[in-house]
């Protein structure tokens, strides 16, 4: 487990190494990959050792009974959670958001309307457009660099064409930790305007030590008739790759209305994601307890370092490796701040206009890499910002 160790990912497929260039401008050559949320970490030495031993016996035929697996989810639910999932509760899809797609299907048609908290995760915004859904943004109230839902305000948005709300849990970009009261004042909010819950927890694994992950099916058990949570290890454990999310519902008739769908929308789970799942939270606990630490650490210096730059202020997370910059005060324009940070640091990011209202000032920075690289990161955004006042 030596983080600070600096792997060269060129020529091995990766999306973040890869294909920055094509999306950002920045050269891996001389650039340094912040964007695409993955680790610059290999996995922990037990998902490798089930990959070896899979490579090894050289059957890649459909995978069989998935109640290993599902059992081990359900295990680490507890212990790490506190959330007791029945292994029956649980269904796979290839992915969260492909995860996404299917509650989607099974619970509106077009036109209708999804409430999302932005700044969020981009990709709920793509595929609610590429399949017709009305995105109802509620915009997250930013409290002195801490996000706040407004659930007086998404009051007057909530039409009857409104079926369903995204909760980012931990929150994507920011990594802020939402407690049990505010997820139980959303469950409520569900309730009264009848509107399906979908709890978006990828990065429940990702949690500094010091903090707790509330899952929604504890914050807000009288939610849990219209409650699906969407969930995977492929963010904490660096295994995105495997292609492999988990549908967890604790209700029958959610799982019942589920089915159809999945039948036509999903095939088989992959192999060789489900070995990892399998191996990472059987036996992964140590690699996960260092890697959070680790990430915590990293973020602490980071925040240090960039809110030195004038004007520039780093929002507070407890949790994922996804820091959120707030540049309002510097007095530059968005575009002015993005060319900085590509042109002169060379550095990809993922700019802040992505993650639809309330993020045209900020920019997300990706900082699960090796501390040497965030060393070298800081430096090159304290030079090219180093003219600010
Ligand atoms: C909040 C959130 N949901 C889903 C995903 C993607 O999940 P998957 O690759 O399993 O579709 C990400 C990836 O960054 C994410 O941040």
């Amino acid at each position: 487990m030596n983080f600070d160790e600096i792997r060269d990912r060129s020529g091995i497929d990766s999306s973040k190494w890869g294909r920055m260039e094509e999306f950002s401008g920045v050269s891996p050559t001389d650039g340094i990959a912040m964007w695409v949320a993955d680790m610059d970490f290999g996995c922990a030495p037990a998902i490798r050792e089930a990959v070896r031993r899979e490579a090894e016996h050289g059957f890649f035929g459909y995978f069989g009974d998935p109640s290993s697996v599902s059992e081990a989810i359900s295990g680490w639910m507890t212990d790490r959670h506190g959330w007791a999932v029945d292994p029956k509760w649980i269904s796979y899809s290839t992915g969260v958001v492909a995860g996404f797609g299917q509650v989607l299907e099974a619970y509106t048609e077009r036109g209708d309307g999804v409430v999302l908290f932005s700044p969020v995760y981009h990709a709920f915004f793509y595929k609610l457009q590429a399949m017709g859904r009305e995105i109802v943004q509620s915009e997250l109230v930013n409290n002195d660099g801490r996000y706040e839902m407004d659930l007086d305000a998404l009051e007057d948005l909530v039409t009857d064409r409104v079926k369903a709300v995204v909760l980012c849990s931990p929150h994507n970009p920011g990594g802020r930790l939402w407690e049990a009261e505010e997820i139980s004042a959303l469950a409520d909010f569900c309730v009264k305007h009848d509107l399906i819950l979908i709890s978006d927890e990828i990065h429940m694994d990702l949690v500094f030590p010091d903090s707790k992950h509330v899952p929604t099916a504890i914050a807000a058990p009288r939610a849990k008739d219209r409650l699906v949570t969407l969930t995977a290890a492929s963010k904490g454990f660096n295994i995105a790759g495997g292609e492999t999310g988990f549908i967890i519902a604790e209700d029958e008739e959610i799982r019942k209305r589920l089915e159809p769908v999945q039948k036509y929308m999903s095939g088989p789970p992959n192999r060789f994601g489900m070995i990892m799942v399998r191996a990472a939270l059987t036996s992964g606990g140590d690699w996960s307890d260092a890697v959070r630490a680790y990430l915590k650490d990293n973020f602490d210096l980071w925040r240090e370092h960039i809110e030195g730059i004038p004007g520039v202020r780093v929002m507070d997370m407890k949790s994922t490796y996804l820091t959120w910059i707030d540049f309002s005060r510097t007095g530059l324009l968005p575009g002015q701040t993005s060319d900085r940070i590509r042109k002169d640091a060379k550095i990809a990011m993922s700019p802040g206009a992505q993650f639809g209202m309330g993020g045209d000032h900020f920019h997300r920075f990706n900082i699960a890499m090796p501390r040497p690289l965030l060393i070298e990161a800081i430096e090159r955004m304290e030079r090219a910002f180093g003219d600010l006042q």
